[in-house]
Formats: structure tokens, C-alpha cells, sequence
């Protein structure tokens, strides 16, 4: 009987093991240097809104929020790159669809969205 639960348990955690998982945004903030660029110049209103706003509210924005999702001002970009896959989705990681579609962010505005959110999302 405890062989055959260890084996049940073993099945289990296979089966959960490989079912695809996104990387959560903390991981890319927390590997991200933002040794050069500063905090308070580094937040929505002055840096990150142009990066959003130029590559990804043309398909996610609240009259057009493809896969659901609504980019535009600041609550909702803050809600997808703090707690969704929108860190995810820019860095190409793995169980997350690749975004800009069909594209790829600068280094430096990838670097600007991991340090937004690793700062707390500075308005
Ligand atoms: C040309 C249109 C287009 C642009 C530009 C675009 N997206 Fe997308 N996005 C899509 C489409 C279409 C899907 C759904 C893809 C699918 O399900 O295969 C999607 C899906 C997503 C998803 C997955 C949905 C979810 O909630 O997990 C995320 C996250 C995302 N996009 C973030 C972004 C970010 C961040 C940008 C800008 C850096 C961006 N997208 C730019 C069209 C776009």
C-alpha cells in the first residue's frame, strides 16, 4: 500500500511537472542589472508608457485588447508586467507567447521594463 502511493504520488507531480508554466516576472526583475539607469527617472510617466504605448497597445489596448489584454494606462500595464506575462512575453521566455508579435524589444527597453518593475512600478 505505501509502494503504491509513493507511485500515485510520483504520477501526480510528473503530470504537474509538464504542464507548461510561464517564468514569473519577479524572476526577469529580480536577474535584471539597473545599475545604470536611475529609479526616479526610470518610471511609467517618464520612460515605460513610450515603450507600451509604441509597441503594444496597437493590439492591446481597451478597444482592441487581443488575447484579452489591455495595455493602456497605468493600472493595467502595472497589473500585466507586475503579475501576468507581459515580462515574460518580452523576454521570449519559455511557456509565453513571444511579444511584440512577430518582433523583438531593444535590450534597453527590455532592461527599462524589467527595472520599472523591479522598482515597484514607479508612476
Ligand atoms: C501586432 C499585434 C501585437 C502587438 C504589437 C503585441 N501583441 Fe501581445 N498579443 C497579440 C496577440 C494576437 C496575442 C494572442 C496570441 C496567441 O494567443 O497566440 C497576444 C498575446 C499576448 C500576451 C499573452 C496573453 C496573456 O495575458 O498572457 C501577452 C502577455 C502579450 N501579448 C503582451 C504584449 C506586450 C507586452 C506587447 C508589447 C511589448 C505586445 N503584447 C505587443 C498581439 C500583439
Amino acid at each position: 500500500m505505501k509502494q503504491l502511493s509513493i507511485i500515485l504520488l510520483g504520477l501526480a507531480g510528473l503530470a504537474i511537472s509538464c504542464k507548461k508554466k510561464t517564468t514569473p516576472s519577479a524572476n526577469y526583475a529580480n536577474a535584471a542589472d539597473c545599475s545604470t539607469l536611475v529609479d526616479t527617472v526610470n518610471t511609467y510617466t517618464k520612460s515605460t508608457v513610450s515603450i507600451i504605448n509604441l509597441n503594444c497597445t496597437s493590439c492591446h489596448s481597451s478597444s482592441n485588447p487581443s488575447a484579452g489584454l489591455n495595455l493602456s494606462g497605468y493600472a493595467a500595464a502595472k497589473s500585466s508586467f507586475l503579475n501576468g506575462n507581459s515580462l515574460c512575453s518580452i523576454h521570449h521566455g519559455s511557456g509565453c507567447k513571444a511579444m511584440p508579435e512577430g518582433a523583438a524589444l531593444s535590450s534597453s527597453d527590455i532592461q527599462k521594463l524589467d527595472c520599472w518593475v523591479k522598482n515597484g512600478c514607479r508612476q
